[in-house]
């Protein structure tokens, strides 16, 4: 028990002190259950430290204590149906009652619990839940968080006193946009939501705002401050919603277990569309005075609990790695695994990243690993359980050679990728021609996969734009190919040929540039010469397109052999219409920004906009050194101040019309 004991106290530390686990929650909730056990076997040896008396850890140094004046609670935990009816049949034992319980349900959101303080309607701290008497006192970042309001305005107006507890998170898009970038820096992936969004807030000195920005925050009770005539939990969270929270979605009431056990289900269902990650759901006795008569243990309420999911992550070996060649020529390592069932899917690969991902983990043949799928997150390897690496293996090196092509791969200083340098890699080339063929881009109905693999390896496309040379002739020397299919594909080539410049320039297959970022270009640049030729300064000027896009963009029409695939698409008869670019580029105000402020008379904003863009000049909403005008229509904000500052030409209504008319 002690050692067990020791055992667990050193992965709570992992986890709450320092944000990285070591192991899976599964085998973390076995190793608990394994001492509650021992402890209900052996009452009188129960030490009185022991990690099943408190929830998870003191706060860390660096940050000030903030008791809770009510402690913050953890849950116990259902692994399935009988454990839920137990745990009913427990409330009702205790209640002396046959009647069917009614519970409040929600799900088990799986971020860091926080507890906010408000004094007169005014956030005056928020607070980690530490040990759940005494947390870590993290207000500063709380503060960044854009869903946690710092005045409750409500009427009538909340206690003098709250204390509101819910959950940040991190949604799963932003936590992949985030690894994605941490990747591409060489930096550590974050394991998983939670970890990513727990770490935002116990940052100490260097503020991730970026991160921070990106949380979330759900309310889901009351410490103090509960309001007279709130007596449900249902009517808490209407209080809190009435606050201004956001309150935990998809929240229900169920008459009674069986209505609990149906809602999990439902739940378990939706679980990869909510967009966070939750791990169960949480059941609480929906009256706040059945609560009080269940009563709490010291660490957990017996009014409550989580019905938790199945694991997403299991255990599995890896049978081979493999190199994977993408559409940039990027080498990505994959894990081939014995096949295993995570969170009700099979899975059968993982992604390992990259090489510094592989030498960190140092995943090899023949390893025992655990795997996690998170949302609709791609597999990945979390750990090697290191005790059951078998005798004689290696370290995992990414071939020297790309596996496909042969050309030698190459990394370069600084980059985390490794890449096959050939443009016209068969490898990449497919990726490219089913990128080009992508209904995202020039949507060419037929050319699917295994025709793609047929055109590249029988030489027929040997680089992009020969896609547009394919005729009849050479469509009929393929294996299986009917002469109705044969002129079925030359018919929906020559449809697709008829494009517009935002497809155009997704199909081209520049990094970064999907339909967002192509979208903006369009609109911006209106036709192709004028995007080719920009530079990385004047595309990062394009408003929504960032140095990395812009050093995308730039490097890719540097080459040579994209530049004469692109003229070789266009005389192949790909075409698109040529629009009007939103900033002319022409007229009196070609390279002037303009910041507005105030209001101009029967003159919108965004008409104002429309016309200044029309004559050539850029309205940003900031002024900075590099503003050339301010706009000062009535009751202007404090924007001119910032101009009179920074000595900018300020300018009325009257100024605006005379720099229009140039
Ligand atoms: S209520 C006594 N509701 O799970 C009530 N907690 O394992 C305890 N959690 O510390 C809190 N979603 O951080 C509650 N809908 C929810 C929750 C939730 C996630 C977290 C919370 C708590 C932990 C307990």
């Amino acid at each position: 028990m002690e050692a067990l004991a020791a055992e667990i106290n050193r992965h709570l530390r992992l986890y709450h002190v320092e944000d990285r686990p070591e192991i899976s929650d599964a085998e973390y909730d076995r190793l608990f259950g394994e001492l509650q056990a021992l402890e209900e076997a052996h009452p009188d040896q129960v030490a009185p430290d022991s990690p099943t008396h408190r929830v998870g850890a003191p706060p860390a140094e660096g940050f000030a204590s903030v008791a809770h004046r009510v402690p913050m609670l953890s849950l116990d935990n259902a692994m399935d149906e009988a454990a839920m009816r137990a745990f009913d049949e427990r409330v009702k034992r205790i209640l002396h009652t046959e009647e069917p319980v009614a519970y409040a349900a929600e799900p088990k959101l799986d971020g860091a619990g926080v507890e906010l303080v408000y004094e007169d309607g005014h956030l005056s701290v928020g607070c980690t839940r530490g040990d759940g008497r005494v947390g870590e006192d993290v207000s500063a970042n709380l503060r960044t968080v854009l869903d946690i309001p710092l005045d409750l305005t409500s009427d009538p107006p909340p206690p003098a006193r709250v204390s509101v507890r819910g959950e940040v998170v991190l949604p799963v898009a932003a936590f992949e946009r985030l690894n994605a970038r941490r990747l591409e820096r060489g930096e550590e992936p974050f394991a998983n939501p939670r970890n990513a969004a727990a770490g935002a807030l116990r940052l100490l000195h260097k503020i991730d705002r970026e991160r921070l920005r990106a949380l979330r925050f759900y309310a889901y009770a009351l410490g103090e401050g509960i309001p007279e005539g709130a007596a449900t939990q249902t009517r808490i969270l209407a209080t809190l919603a009435s606050w201004g929270f956001t309150v935990s979605p998809d929240s229900a009431r169920c008459d009674d277990v069986e209505g609990a056990i149906a809602y999990h289900a439902r739940l378990l269902e939706r679980r990869n569309a909510l967009g966070i990650e939750i791990d169960g759901s949480v059941f609480k006795v929906d009256s706040l005075a059945l609560q009080e008569d269940v009563g709490a243990l010291p660490r957990t309420p017996r009014w409550a609990i989580a019905f938790k999911f199945p694991p997403q992550q299991e255990t599995t070996v890896v049978e081979r790695i493999e190199a994977n060649v993408g559409r940039t020529g990027a080498l990505t390592p994959v894990a081939v695994l014995r096949p295993v069932h995570v969170g009700g899917v099979t899975v059968s690969h993982a992604t390992l990243h990259n090489q510094d991902e592989v030498t960190r983990k140092d995943v090899r043949v023949g390893d025992t690993v655990v795997v996690q799928r998170a949302g609709d997150v791609i597999p990945q390897v979390v750990m090697v359980v290191t005790d059951k690496r078998p005798r004689r293996t290696r370290r995992y090196r990414l071939p020297k050679r790309c596996p496909v092509c042969r050309t030698p791969s190459v990394r370069l200083e600084g980059e985390a990728v490794t890449r096959c340098p050939n443009v016209d890699c068969p490898a990449q080339l497919k990726n490219n021609v089913r990128h080009l063929a992508g209904r995202g881009a020039l949507d060419v109905d037929g050319l699917g996969e295994k025709l793609i693999e047929q055109l590249v390896d029988r030489g027929l496309v040997k680089r992009l734009s020969d896609v547009f040379e394919l005729d009849r002739d050479a469509l009929l020397e393929l294996d299986r190919m009917a002469e109705k299919s044969a002129d079925n594909l030359v018919a929906a080539l020559d449809r697709a040929r008829a494009t517009t410049l935002e497809r155009f320039f997704i199909a081209l297959g520049i990094r970064h540039v999907g339909s967002g970022v192509a979208e903006l270009l369009a609109a911006h640049f209106g036709d192709l010469p004028p995007l080719m030729n920009a530079t990385r300064e004047e595309l990062e000027e394009v408003p929504g397109i960032g140095p990395t896009i812009a050093e995308s963009l730039a490097a890719f029409f540097a080459e040579e052999h994209n530049r004469s695939e692109v003229e070789r698409l266009l005389a192949h008869g790909v075409r698109f219409e040529v629009t009007a670019p939103r900033v002319a580029r022409e007229g009196p105000l070609v390279g002037c920004s303009l910041v507005l402020t105030g209001t101009l008379e029967g003159l919108s904003r965004d008409e104002a906009k429309a016309r200044i863009e029309a004559a050539g000049g850029r309205v940003t909403a900031s002024v900075s050194k590099k503003t050339s005008y301010v706009v000062a229509g009535a009751e202007p904000g404090s924007k001119l101040r910032k101009a009179e500052e920074l000595e900018i030409e300020i300018v009325d209504q009257a100024g605006l019309e005379a720099l229009l008319e140039g």
